[in-house]
C-alpha cells in the first residue's frame, strides 16, 4: 500500500523556491550584464543583479543554519553504492517502467546521483559563485582596480570563475527540470515540493518512521 508521507518540511520548501526563484533572477540579469540580452537595461541589471545576490547570501546563511540544527546535511552526504544501478535507471530502466533502484525514504530522501550532485552544488558550485561575485563587487573599491592582497590586477579571472560557474548552474537547471518529471507520476516531485507530502511505498515509512519529534514522518492512509 502506498502512503502520503510528510517529506519536505516548510523552511525546506520555502528555501527550495526562494533560491530557484533567485538563481533565475540572478541568471536573467547576470547574462544581460554579460551582454547576452537587453531586457531591464544594463544599468538597472547590474543593480537587481546586486539586490539579489544580497538575499541569495542571506538566505544561503539561513539554510546552513537549517541543515546544521536538523541534521539534514547528512542527506547531502555522497555515497558511490549504488550508483551504477541509479546511472543505468536514468540511460535505460527509465524508458523502460523498471522499478525506480533508490526508495525514497524521509531520512533518505536523495538517490545517489542526487547526493553527488547536489554536493558539488553546495560545496563548490554555489561557493564559487558567492566568492567569485563579491570578489566582483568589490574588486574596483579597495584599491580601484586591483586587489592587492590576492595579487589581483585584472577583474577577468574572477569574471571567468562567474561565468563558468553561472553556465554550471544554468545545465544543473536543464537537468533538474527533467528529472522532476521522473517520479512516480509526471507529477509527483513537483507537487511533493509544493505540499511537503509524497506518496511512497507503505514499508518505506514505517521503516524510517523516527522515533524523534524531528524526523518523525507524518502519515496519512490513502
Ligand atoms: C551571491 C551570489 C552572487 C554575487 C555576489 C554576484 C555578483 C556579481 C557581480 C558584482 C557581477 C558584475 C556586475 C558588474 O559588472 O557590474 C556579476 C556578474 C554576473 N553574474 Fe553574478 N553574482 C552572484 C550570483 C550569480 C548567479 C547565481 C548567477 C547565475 C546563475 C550569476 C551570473 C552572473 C553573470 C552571467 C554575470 C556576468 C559575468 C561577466 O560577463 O563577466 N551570478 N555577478
Amino acid at each position: 500500500m502506498r502512503k502520503q508521507v510528510y517529506i519536505y518540511r516548510s523552511f525546506e520548501r520555502f528555501w527550495h523556491w526562494t533560491q530557484a526563484f533567485l538563481i533565475f533572477f540572478l541568471a536573467a540579469t547576470g547574462f544581460e550584464v554579460h551582454g547576452s540580452f537587453v531586457f531591464f537595461g544594463y544599468q538597472n541589471a547590474v543593480e537587481y543583479h546586486n539586490v539579489a545576490a544580497y538575499a541569495f547570501i542571506i538566505l544561503i546563511a539561513f539554510a546552513i543554519f537549517w541543515h546544521f540544527s536538523t541534521g539534514e546535511w547528512k542527506q547531502y552526504l555522497p555515497t558511490f553504492s549504488n550508483i551504477k544501478a541509479q546511472i543505468n535507471f536514468y540511460l535505460v530502466g527509465i524508458f523502460s517502467n523498471a522499478p525506480h533502484p533508490t526508495k525514497k525514504t524521509v531520512l533518505s530522501k536523495l538517490n545517489p546521483l542526487q547526493r553527488l550532485v547536489y554536493f558539488a552544488l553546495k560545496v563548490l558550485v554555489i561557493p564559487v559563485m558567492v566568492i567569485s561575485g563579491l570578489l566582483y563587487m568589490f574588486y574596483r573599491y579597495p584599491q580601484k582596480g586591483g586587489m592587492a592582497g590576492l595579487n589581483l590586477d585584472s577583474v577577468e579571472p574572477i569574471a571567468l570563475f562567474h561565468t563558468a560557474g553561472a553556465f554550471a548552474l544554468i545545465a544543473f537547471i536543464v537537468v533538474h527540470l527533467y528529472l522532476i518529471t521522473t517520479g512516480h507520476k509526471p507529477t509527483t516531485n513537483l507537487k511533493a515540493m509544493i505540499t511537503g507530502y509524497e506518496e511512497i511505498e507503505e514499508d518505506d515509512t514505517e521503516k524510517t518512521a523516527a522515533p524523534n519529534e524531528e524526523t518523525k514522518a507524518e502519515t496519512i492512509e490513502k
